[in-house]
């Protein structure tokens, strides 16, 4: 018999998203008349822009000729999709970041996690709370935590706590992090950080030497100015900072399969006996080693993005979901209740009524409107009493939705 990774053992019950799927699935066997609204995981609802579907069925036509075919492409991506992402995302906005600085992958929670591998063990690392919860089960998993307590909190790692006291907006610590990962705009608590703290993020990693590991996935959902899309928008973050971006939730890809990472040439890490080394080297000997790029057809179709036509396509895409988050935030206020984020993220963030916890709202919610929402307390101890609704649905879904949340006597 092989010998496992023990590390597994640690992590607490289920990933979050399959814990809900069970219930739901228990609740609408035992309830085939009712029609459940999901609203739990950040899943897109409406279909790939045509800008994007235009570009994909020439690129499978392509593909059907010998003269065009093509096999392999280079891992990193192809160039005309990389060019693509540092004029668009970087250089218009003054970020200075090249297109070899670009590595593209299928997915962010795989890059998040899969940055681990070119990490040291001795790191000590800093999440939020409530956070993500990719970034800490990838940690455990790579042996970085001790065990859990009981309320699921790994030893060794640094929690962060966001909570209605500080606006879920995550501050620097007193003390040095080797590592730090960053959501911004939030998931799961929809709020994002301000070009003002965001510099003193990139101020304190440069003195303290800690890697940022800044995940933008959801950028697009940005409507206020003052909001960064970028880490690179600040100086002197091409000598601290990933950034992690996503076609998924920008244009609809989560079926798809297209993101990217950014690894600064500037970006460095060190040895235990104090060698430095470039990270964009070790990260591109890694991918290059485990990954064989991502489809022709995929590349061609997020390249589409860029396009005059793409860009406005995608715009009303996010301005339908951002509508239905105004909706909810909206809906929710009229009902009294604390409500985040939602207005730079598809995610409106609301604290339970009265003293019900996470999961006891979450089993109202879905007895009782048939609305399956995400209990704030999967993404941590500090989202205990809260809820996450996700504005990625029909606008029908959503009026339908609210009507029954407001018909409930909270
Ligand atoms: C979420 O609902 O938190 C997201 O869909 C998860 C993800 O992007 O992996």
């Amino acid at each position: 018999m092989a010998y496992i990774n023990e590390h597994y053992l640690k992590l607490k019950a289920g990933y979050l998203f399959p814990e809900i799927g069970r219930r739901v699935t228990a609740f609408s066997q035992a309830n085939p008349q009712a029609r459940v609204i999901r609203m739990g995981i950040g899943d897109v609802t409406e279909p790939l822009p045509p800008a994007v579907c235009q570009a994909m069925h020439k690129a499978v036509d392509e593909m059907a000729d010998r003269s065009t075919f093509r096999g392999y492409g280079p891992e990193q991506g192809y160039d005309f999709l990389r060019q693509a992402i540092a004029q668009g995302d970087y250089q218009s906005r003054s970020a200075d970041i090249s297109a070899d600085e670009i590595f593209v992958s299928d997915g962010s929670k795989c890059d998040s996690a899969n940055l681990l591998d070119v990490l040291g063990e001795r790191n000590r690392i800093a999440v939020t709370d409530p956070v993500y919860p990719v970034y800490v089960d990838t940690n455990v998993m790579a042996g970085h935590t001790g065990s859990a307590d009981d309320k699921g909190e790994y030893s060794g790692l640094t929690y962060l706590r966001t909570t209605a006291g500080n606006h879920f907006i995550a501050e620097p610590p007193q003390q040095a992090v080797d590592v730090v990962y960053l959501c911004s705009p939030n998931n799961p608590t929809g709020t994002a950080l301000t070009r003002q703290l965001l510099s003193r993020w990139v101020e304190y990693a440069r003195k303290n030497n800690t890697l940022i590991l800044y995940d933008a996935a959801y950028e697009a959902y940005i409507t206020e100015p003052e909001i960064p899309h970028s880490i690179y928008e600040i100086d002197g973050a091409r000598e601290v900072a990933i950034e992690l971006r996503s076609f998924s939730k920008l244009a609809g890809f989560t079926g798809v399969r297209c993101a990217f990472t950014v690894i600064p040439k500037a970006l460095k890490g060190r040895t235990p006996n104090g060698e430095v080394v470039d990270l964009h080297r070790l990260w591109g000997r890694r991918h290059t080693t485990k990954f064989n790029g991502v489809s022709y057809i995929t590349q061609r179709g997020a390249e589409a993005v860029y396009s005059p036509a793409g860009r406005q396509q995608v715009k009303s895409l996010v301005d339908f979901y951002m509508e239905n988050a105004a909706i909810i935030r909206q809906n929710l206020r009229e009902l009294g209740l604390g409500v985040f984020g939602g207005i730079n993220a598809p995610y409106v963030w609301m604290k339970t009524p009265g003293q019900l916890s996470s999961w006891e709202f979450f089993d109202r919610l879905l007895h009782e409107a048939h609305v399956v929402g995400t209990p704030g307390s999967g993404f941590g101890a500090s989202g205990e009493g809260y809820l996450r609704l996700s504005a990625f649905n029909s606008r029908e879904n959503v009026n339908e939705a609210m009507n029954r949340i407001k018909q409930l006597k909270l």
